[in-house]
């Protein structure tokens, strides 16, 4: 195991979205010494709510502002003297970038080079300073697997989405900047994230939602695609293992070990909810609708992990069966939140505090 890294002042980019959230709540309390810096352009995707009761924390900044913005972001490295950067800011979902890969290749190729090139020079300046870079990273830039076998950190880059690709060009900018110029660099690759504040666009949370609401539930194609989940809270806990005790240079794999096909996990969701709500057995798989299938939807995804469990010590906490229970009680007591994402209620607020983009 490397020497051990511990921040004390961190800037972490999109940590108004989804897992980005959770980290931060996760990163406050698991590192008390550590400041945390939240630079979030509040996309559609970037909800403050999300960061309910850390505002206050007196160790929490947060910044609106892009990670293609060079200036900005030079500015903050150095006035709050960062020490590590955590950078989940991307557009994350796979159907969006079909409909439009322009943004996906701005944000998540440009941002993150811009965001690299910022962190180098401040990484020089600061003399032998140690520093880390970790870029959040996921399965999916391995492509698609068959009915056997698995994503290891070895496994050729094989992008088939607009999405994946944007993230495998990152992937591959900071492993040449740590060829390149020696960079501290880490780059983690994980597989589907479930949990609280998830946005309602993707699987899970969409089926929540829609069976709560007795609307359609669109499954593509034949439903058979699998995909590897794992609780948001134990992606935020191998990022921090990751930062805190990785080797520079070094890519990870993170993930559950828990394959499931989409039309499983859509009747579990369904019978837990009938439960809940009160519903006849059966009743909500009655909303299940097939649907035209995503072009280019990969078959399988499913993740190696052994390296991080080895190397760092890192294993899951949830079991899934806790794991999605809680996140359905999580979604039934927070509707509010799903009304005010879904309506975009909550972006006129941010226009009037943040000023608008
Ligand atoms: P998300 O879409 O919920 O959140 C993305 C956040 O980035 C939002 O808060 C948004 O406002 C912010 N953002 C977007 N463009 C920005 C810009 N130019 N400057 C600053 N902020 C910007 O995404 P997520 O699901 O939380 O994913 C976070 C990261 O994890 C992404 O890099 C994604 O590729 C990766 N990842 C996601 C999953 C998953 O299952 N969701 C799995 C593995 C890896
Ligand atoms: O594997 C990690 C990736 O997981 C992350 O990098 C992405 O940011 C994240 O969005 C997620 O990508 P997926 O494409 O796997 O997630 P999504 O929730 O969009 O879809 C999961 C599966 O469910 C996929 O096979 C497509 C299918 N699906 C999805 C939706 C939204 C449906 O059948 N119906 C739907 O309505």
């Amino acid at each position: 195991m490397a020497e051990l890294f511990v921040p004390r002042a961190l800037l972490v980019t999109g940590g108004a979205g989804f897992i980005g959230s959770n980290f931060i709540h996760h990163f406050l309390s698991a590192q008390p010494g550590c400041r945390v810096i939240n630079l979030d352009l509040l996309t559609y995707a970037g909800n403050l709510e999300n960061l309910k009761g850390v505002e206050e924390n007196p160790r929490y900044r947060f910044v609106r502002g892009d990670i293609g913005d060079g200036e900005l972001v030079a500015q903050l490295l150095l006035e709050e003297q960062i020490d590590g950067v955590v950078h989940f800011a991307a557009e994350s979902h796979v159907d969006r970038s079909i409909d439009g890969p322009e943004l996906f290749i701005r944000t998540n190729v440009l941002g993150t080079q811009i965001l690299l090139e910022e962190a180098r020079r401040h990484w020089n300046r600061r003399g032998g300073e140690p520093f880390r870079f970790l870029q959040i990273s996921t399965d999916e830039v391995y492509g698609s697997l068959g009915a056997t076998g698995y994503f290891t950190e070895g496994t050729p880059l094989a992008a088939n989405s607009p999405y994946s690709a944007s993230k495998a060009g990152a992937d591959l900018l900071v492993r040449a900047y740590h060829e390149t110029y020696g960079f501290p660099t880490l780059n983690t690759r994980c597989s589907n994230n479930y949990g609280p504040y998830h946005f309602p666009e993707k699987l899970i949370p969409l089926m929540i939602a829609n069976i709560i609401a007795e609307k359609p539930l669109p499954v593509y194609g034949d439903g058979r695609n699998i995909r590897d989940w794992l609780h948001v809270r134990d992606h935020a806990s191998a990022v921090e293992a990751v930062l805190v005790k990785g080797a520079a240079g070094g890519v990870y794999n993170i993930g559950g070990n828990n394959e499931w096909q989409n039309i499983d996990i859509i009747h579990l969701v369904c019978d837990l909810l009938d439960r809940r709500l009160g519903r006849a057995a059966g009743k909500s798989r009655e909303l299940i609708t097939y649907v035209k299938d995503r072009p280019g939807h990969d078959r399988r995804y499913a993740i190696d992990a052994g390296k991080i469990k080895t190397e760092l010590g890192w294993e899951p906490a949830y079991t899934f069966e806790k794991g999605i229970e809680e996140t359905i009680d999580w979604y039934l007591d927070n509707q509010e939140w799903v009304k005010e994402v879904t309506s975009g209620a909550y972006r006129d607020y941010y226009e009037q505090m943040y000023g608008r983009r």
